[in-house]
Formats: structure tokens, C-alpha cells, sequence
């Protein structure tokens, strides 16, 4: 049976989530890849028990994680009842709608109708009462910004969800978002950008409004899917995401361009002691507008590795113009 380690709070830095009453670990958990049916269970049951042992209590999930689409929700529920129930309130559990889920006109995107049933159906893939964070995972352009963040208000004010939050929203239209939930008295705690030394646009504006409006930021594929590693630089390894044909990584991606941008930050990391996964993971947490790093693991050992980022994440000058040279 599974005890969880009683040092679990010793080593992990939590930060602020915005101006909320909400600390979240600087690394925490997704389970978008390696929790879905077509993964081994003893392999992604040992990735949680390791990620509660480490102090990571942040564990995000959607509706449409596999695949196929549920079963990650289902599979951390299964954790969850077995290893975890008498740990729930040590958790911080979000999930998401608003991409494709299920057949029909009332299955993607942003209606009060989608979001609803389908915050419904994730609360019981997942056997919980309520979730920490309700997200919308996309804004929808067709559907009035107002309805989509009513329904996340609503599911707030109903108790399946504690706090709102955003995905994959614009600057503009974050301001807007998080104007409509304030009226609605349910500020929006959070959003979750795609964020890493290889993906910027965040801070073109985002980070600004998230700062002014005092959301919390939780960066997702801060390894942009493992490239942000030194696992591509001998080829594409078999088990990899590249490889596999359910990853979200298409091989094509792995350019010689891009390898010669990852060698050159591979080179900077061993400089600072440091693996590139741990690397890029400090280089996202130097900025104290970042609450967390939201990463993926497909084994234990990767998760101790990004982990022991926490150990070095000071920067010099001269290592930032190092790999701002190398980004260009
Ligand atoms: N809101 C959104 O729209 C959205 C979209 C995408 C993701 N997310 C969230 O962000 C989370 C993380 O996304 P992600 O999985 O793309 O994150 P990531 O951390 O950029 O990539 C994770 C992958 O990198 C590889 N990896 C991780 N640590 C490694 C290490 N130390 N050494 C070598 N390889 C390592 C593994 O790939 P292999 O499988 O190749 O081993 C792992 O599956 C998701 O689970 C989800 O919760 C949100």
C-alpha cells in the first residue's frame, strides 16, 4: 500500500498563484501524454506516487487526455480512490473543456452547454466531488466571451469546481476574460500558457496583463515536448513521443536547425552543472511571474531529473545572452 514520503514538503518551492490564497509547486504534473489507456499503469501510478513524494500537489488533467480521449482522467481516478483518498485535500486538481471531446455540435469548443456536461463527465471519470481548477482549454471565437465565462463561474458557485481559470488566451482577450469573471465575483485564478525557450509569445503581452490583473501563470510544455532535452540529439529515440504515432510530436519538427539550437543549449547547461530539461525548466522559473512549470513525464526518472531543476535557478547575464544568442 502506497505511504506517501513524510519529508514530502522539504524540497519543493511553492509560489503564489496570482494574488489568490493558492500556492502552487514550482513543478507541477500534467497528464496530457503516458496516462492513457494505451500506457502501462504500474509505470504512470509510480509517476504520481513519485510526484506526491517530491511535493508536487498540482496535478493537471482535460477531458480529452489519453488516449483515448477519458482515460486519463479515468486511470488518475483509479490513483486517486486507491493510493490517494485520504489525500485529497493536499491536492490541487484541474482539468479542462474546450477542445474536441465528443461527436456533435455540443462537443468542442466554448458553450455554457459543453463546458457543463462536460465538467460533469470529468468529475466522474475522476470519482471527485469537485476539481481545484476548472479551465476553458481555448477561446472560441463563435461563442460570446460572456457564456464561457459564466459557465466556468457557474460551475464555481455550484461547487464542482473552487476556482476558474483560462488556456491559450490571447493578451486582449485575457484583460476581457478576467474583467467578466471579476463581475461575475469569480476572479479568474489562472492561466495556462504554452510556454518555453522555444515558445515566446507570452511574453509579448500575456505575462504583463497576468501581472496587472493578478492572475497566476502555469507554463505548459516547458520542454517543448521533450526537444528541450538531450534525449533527440543521437536520433529519435523508439520510445519516444517523436515516435510514437499517438504523440502530439511530429518527427518533422526535429530539424537539423532545431538541433543545432539544442546542442548549443546543451552545451550552456552542462556549463551550469545542469541537464537541458533542468535548464529550461530554471529558465522559465527565474521569472517570478511564473507560479509553476507544468511538465510531462513518461518515466520516474525523468520526473526525479526535472526535479532537481529547483537546485539551480539562478541565472548570470552572461549565461542569458548565451542562450539568447543560441534562440535567435
Ligand atoms: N492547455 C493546453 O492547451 C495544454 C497543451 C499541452 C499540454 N498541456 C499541459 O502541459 C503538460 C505538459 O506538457 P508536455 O507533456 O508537452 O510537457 P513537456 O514537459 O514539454 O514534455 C514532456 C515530455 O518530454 C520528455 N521528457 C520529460 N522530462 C524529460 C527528461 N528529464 N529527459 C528527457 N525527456 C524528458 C518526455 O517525452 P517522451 O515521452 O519522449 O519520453 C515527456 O513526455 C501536459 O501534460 C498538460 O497537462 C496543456
Amino acid at each position: 500500500m502506497y505511504q506517501p514520503a513524510p519529508e514530502r514538503y522539504s524540497e519543493m518551492e511553492y509560489r503564489r498563484c496570482g494574488k489568490s490564497g493558492i500556492k502552487l509547486p514550482a513543478i507541477s504534473l500534467g497528464l496530457w501524454h503516458n496516462f492513457g489507456d494505451v500506457d502501462v499503469y504500474e509505470n504512470f501510478k509510480r509517476i504520481i506516487w513519485k510526484a506526491f513524494d517530491s511535493g508536487i500537489t498540482h496535478f493537471d488533467l482535460a477531458n480529452n487526455y489519453g488516449p483515448p480521449y477519458g482515460t486519463a482522467e479515468k486511470n488518475f481516478g483509479l490513483i486517486l480512490q486507491t493510493d490517494f483518498s485520504a489525500y485529497r485535500d493536499e491536492m490541487i486538481i484541474s482539468t479542462k473543456a474546450g477542445y474536441d471531446m465528443w461527436p456533435g455540435p455540443y462537443g468542442d469548443h466554448g458553450s455554457r452547454k459543453y463546458l457543463t456536461a462536460s465538467l460533469d463527465q470529468s468529475l466522474k471519470r475522476m470519482k471527485l466531488e469537485y476539481v481545484d481548477i476548472f479551465y476553458s482549454h481555448r477561446p472560441d471565437p463563435e461563442t460570446p466571451l460572456e457564456e464561457t465565462m459564466g459557465a466556468l463561474a457557474h460551475a464555481v458557485r455550484c461547487g464542482k469546481a473552487l476556482y476558474a481559470g483560462i488556456s491559450n488566451y490571447p493578451a486582449d482577450l485575457t484583460e476581457r476574460a478576467a474583467q467578466i469573471l471579476k463581475e461575475m465575483g469569480t476572479p479568474c485564478l489562472i492561466h495556462q500558457p504554452k510556454y518555453s525557450m522555444f515558445e515566446r509569445w507570452s511574453e509579448g503581452g500575456l505575462l504583463d496583463v497576468l501581472d496587472k490583473t493578478g492572475i497566476g501563470c502555469i507554463a505548459f510544455s516547458p520542454l517543448a515536448q521533450g526537444m528541450l532535452t538531450n534525449k533527440y540529439l543521437g536520433g529519435i529515440p523508439a520510445d519516444s513521443r517523436a515516435a510514437k504515432p499517438h504523440g502530439a510530436l511530429s518527427p518533422d519538427r526535429i530539424t537539423p536547425k532545431i538541433l543545432q539550437k539544442i546542442e548549443g543549449l546543451n552545451q550552456v547547461a552542462e556549463r551550469r552543472g545542469q541537464s537541458l530539461a533542468q535548464m529550461a525548466i530554471a529558465w522559465l522559473l527565474k521569472d517570478p511571474r511564473v507560479t509553476s512549470v507544468l511538465v510531462g513525464a513518461s518515466s520516474v526518472k525523468q520526473l526525479e531529473d526535472n526535479i532537481l531543476a529547483l537546485k539551480n535557478t539562478g541565472f548570470g547575464n552572461d549565461e542569458l545572452n548565451c542562450v539568447e544568442q543560441i534562440l535567435k
